[in-house]
């Protein structure tokens, strides 16, 4: 652990939790997982995958199941070839399900979209057919920034369906930080939108993608979804509309099969530098897990359950879990395209009630905002359809774990939290519905064909009861497949900690408990987890170093009660700025917007004179976060020169 490190105290409370909740018997009389897959991918963990991956329609079937020579670089089904899209929409037509409902699109003003599995058909065939015409080619990126629509499914179909590799680009990113992830990847193709519904109003995208797209060499087209109808910047002859060159194709298209290991996407996410790790996953084993897990964990029954995972696709969630394992599964599911209190608090309730969703799927952050708006909105509305939740994002304090049962499941479903990361493809550590015997806020054990261990400082495993790093012991099949353009990276972050045993590094300190189970306690590194999105401390200092007025910056993320953490910027100014100090912060809060984004915009910035630093000089973030979260400071000693946190505090004008 550096310096810097240290757990988020809030978290201690988890040790203490010792409700358990067994699954019922009529749950567990029809659950798809069963307690002997444990013991079968314990006894032939080659064998449990191959049966995994025969949910998926192979062209041509592997040879063997996991190849780790040349660890960390993993090959899964080796020599097997399928499309991943073929997967994900045809073979349900062939199998008769064309109308079946795959999306039931809800957009935010309130208009809706039903598209059954044929539609998709069509609908993917056009857009590949348009891809195709544009001259691209497997193997070529292609970058996505768009709000929840259709469009925004079809094209990350289209590009599995021809051998694209997307990189989605969550829409809340800023055009500097659209510009960076184009320039990585040299994506040939932007796909966006006029707008976007947000809040009830709509909202540009275009006069921001054309930002980033002004200084992007790689870019030859930009393919424009009309959502909103404003009036945007058009560039001829590269900018085109969706509707001009797609609904022109013809609505069929034969899938080419590609290798397991060909890339799927490149999913970018915050490390411990400034700069994000282009996140690659490949084809095969990716859609395997992602299959897998959405049927055992959610307890998927496709002829019946209405899913709905609120994520956004430009997320790993929305990938794997509105994407690729529900389509994969045949599911049916509701996208929905807005805000949670749009246009009122009980708009999740309300959506759950008229489309009788079985499964939900959400983060912490939004049940703990659920909590604040109070129990009496979810009281209004009939929800007596849902038979499963689920958590994922970050640890889950029993509180709202109890919550959520109580108030959202009606005391009487099994509640599923799900540990995971953009790295991991899929989920890795969670309880089985109908097997485990669920306690809030632990996601408990690794499913079966998963190993993790929480291990000491030297690699070796903690007994029962104690705390640790939380690691992988074996590869996994939706396992990333390294760092894009960044071979060196991809070693040194995840691989080299615990290089001698093979470990791979999650970022994640956790504890058994006296059974064994896992809780999350949380990132030890820089990374902040500010409602679920994952944020370096780092990406922050490196954006408010470049507003001309600030010298020095330290980042930390606070506990917050809502958003899990919050970002607390300390800043050292150049000069005494024109204006009030309020101006000049909430000047550098924007800066950090049209840097990276609204999402990493401090929620506090502080203006200080001094940052508390060891002799080598290392900020001690831990201290600033003791003063972030009002708490007593802890030990100074370290510290170069012991006076700077007298310095620090009694010169706070705005302290928290
Ligand atoms: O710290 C863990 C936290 O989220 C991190 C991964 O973030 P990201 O790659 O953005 O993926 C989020 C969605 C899968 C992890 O390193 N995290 C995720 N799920 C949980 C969690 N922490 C505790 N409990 C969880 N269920």
């Amino acid at each position: 652990m550096t310096e810097q490190s240290g757990q988020s105290p809030a978290l201690d409370n988890l040790s203490t939790e010792s409700r358990v909740f067994p699954p019922s018997a009529e749950f567990a009389a029809q659950a798809n997982a069963s307690a002997q897959w444990y013991d079968d991918a314990d006894a032939d963990r080659d064998a449990f995958w191959a049966t995994q991956a025969e949910r998926l329609t192979w062209a041509n079937k592997w040879s063997r199941v996991v190849d780790w020579d040349d660890a960390p670089f993993a090959k899964w089904f080796v020599g097997g070839e399928l499309n991943v899209a073929y997967n994900c929409v045809d073979r349900h037509v062939e199998a008769g399900l064309g109308d079946r409902v795959a999306i039931n699109w809800v957009g935010e003003p309130g208009d809706s979209v039903t598209i059954t599995y044929a539609d998709l058909q069509r609908n993917v065939s056009k857009a590949a057919n348009a891809l195709a015409e544009l001259g691209l080619n497997a193997g070529d990126r292609v970058a996505i920034q768009m709000p929840m629509l259709p469009e925004a499914i079809y094209s990350m179909l289209a590009c599995a369906r021809l051998g694209l590799v997307h990189s989605v680009v969550f829409g809340g990113f800023s055009p500097t930080a659209l510009r960076s992830r184009i320039d990585d990847a040299q994506a040939r193709l932007l796909i966006t939108s006029d707008g976007q519904y947000r809040r009830g109003k709509p909202a540009p995208m275009k006069e921001s993608t054309d930002e980033a797209t002004a200084e992007t060499p790689s870019i030859e087209h930009v393919l424009v979804v009309r959502r909103t109808g404003a009036e945007i910047p058009w560039t001829e002859g590269r900018d085109l509309w969706w509707h001009d060159v797609v609904d022109k194709q013809p609505d069929t298209h034969t899938p080419e099969a590609f290798d397991a290991e060909h890339p799927l996407f490149i999913l970018y996410t915050s490390g411990t530098t400034g700069k994000p790790k282009g996140i690659l996953h490949t084809s095969g084993g990716y859609l395997t897990q992602a299959a897998y897990t959405h049927n055992a964990v959610f307890d998927l029954k496709p002829e019946t359950d209405v899913y709905w995972c609120t994520a956004d696709i430009g997320w790993i969630t929305g990938h794997t879990y509105i994407v690729y394992g529900p389509l994969a599964n045949g599911a049916t599911q509701v996208v929905y395209e807005g805000t949670p209190n749009t246009p009122h608090e009980g708009r999740h309730f309300e959506i759950i009630q008229q489309h009788g969703v079985t499964i939900y799927y959400t983060a912490p952050t939004l049940i703990r905002t659920f909590m604040k708006w109070g129990e009496q909105i979810p009281a209004g509305y009939d929800l007596s359809s849902l038979r499963l939740l689920g958590s994922v994002g970050e640890p889950i304090n029993p509180e709202a774990w109890i919550w959520y049962r109580k108030h959202i499941g009606g005391d009487r479903i099994p509640i599923v939290d799900t540990w995971w990361q953009t790295e991991t493809g899929a989920i890795m550590i969670s309880p089985l519905p109908g097997v485990t015997e669920a306690k809030p806020g632990s996601a408990q054990r690794p499913l079966p064909g998963i190993s993790a261990a929480i291990v000491d400082e030297a690699g070796k495993e903690v007994p029962a009861g104690g705390g640790g790093y939380l690691v992988l012991t074996q590869p996994w099949p939706s396992m990333l497949r390294g760092i894009w353009g960044d071979e060196e990276r991809f070693r040194e972050t995840y691989w080299s900690r615990f290089a001698d045993e093979g470990f791979y590094f999650a970022g994640d300190g956790a504890k058994y408990d006296a059974d064994g189970d896992i809780w999350l306690l949380g990132r030890i590194d820089d990374v902040m987890n500010v409602s679920g999105h994952r944020i370096s401390t780092t990406e922050v200092e490196s954006a408010l170093v470049s507003h001309p007025s600030v010298a020095e910056a330290a980042v930390v993320g606070a506990t917050d009660a809502t958003t899990g953490q919050g970002i607390v910027a300390f800043v050292i100014l150049r000069n005494r700025p024109e204006g009030t100090p309020e101006a000049a912060v909430s000047e550098l809060r924007d800066h950090v917007a049209k840097e990276i984004g609204p999402i990493a915009k401090p929620r506090q910035i502080l203006v200080v004179t001094e940052l508390p630093k060891t002799r080598s000089g290392k900020i001690m973030r831990r201290l600033l976060r003791d003063i972030a979260e009002n708490r007593e400071i802890g030990d100074t000693t370290t510290l170069a020169d012991s006076a700077v946190m007298n310095l620090i505090t009694e010169g706070l004008s705005n302290k928290p």
